[in-house]
């Protein structure tokens, strides 16, 4: 009878952090441009270049940006196509900062898959800094960083949706499971 006591807290919590347990897409994606430091310059365009692996389900991302310091989110572009390895961005009266940084993410269900080391925005460069890749698209950003505008460039729709969801739904069914047998475990030794 024993079997049938409420659950004790800890097995409780137990649960829920398993629950909580962020689901990670096993994913190598990794930014290569901007570098720490870098610095990029308003009224020029400058490279964003990235590497990632092929076997992730993703076929199209978006790219946001951010300051450490500042609230407000610049929206780059909307779902640039996965197979591409840069794109170049001109700035417009984008606010001068040391404490920018790049997010690759999907902003329909907020998975970030890579988040770039710091940067810089100046009007005018010191040293010398990568120019743009004469075969990737360039896209305009301009202004400061602001929580209602929407993406300054979106790509064509790839349908990556499906295979995302997919893997999304073997991790939950896998955690229902896993949860199910410690479950059981937990009333088998009580
Ligand atoms: C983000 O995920 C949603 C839902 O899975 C999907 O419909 C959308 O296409 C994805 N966005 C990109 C840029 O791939």
């Amino acid at each position: 009878m024993k079997a049938f006591a409420p659950l004790p807290v800890s097995i409780l919590s137990l649960f829920l952090t398993l629950l909580l347990v962020p689901r990670t897409i096993a994913a190598y994606f990794d930014i290569q441009e901007p570098q720490a430091g870098r610095q990029w310059q308003n009224g020029a365009a400058n490279p964003v270049q990235w590497k990632k692996g092929l076997l992730d389900d993703i076929t199209a991302f978006d790219i946001e940006m951010g300051r450490i310091s500042v609230d407000g989110i610049l929206f780059v572009a909307q779902q640039v196509p996965a197979k591409f390895t840069a794109l170049n961005l001109y700035f417009q009266d984008v606010p001068t900062g040391d404490d920018y940084y790049m997010t690759f993410m999907n902003h329909t269900h907020g998975i970030t898959y890579a988040i770039s080391p710091k940067f810089s925005i100046v009007n005018s460069v010191s040293g010398s800094q990568p120019g743009p890749i004469a075969s990737a698209p360039t896209v305009t950003v301009s202004g400061a960083p602001n929580p209602t505008a929407t993406f300054a460039t979106m790509f064509p729709a790839t349908g990556s949706a499906v295979s995302i969801r997919g893997l999304h739904g073997w991790a939950s069914t896998l955690l229902t499971v896993m949860c199910g047998m410690a479950a059981g475990a937990f009333l088998v030794f009580v």
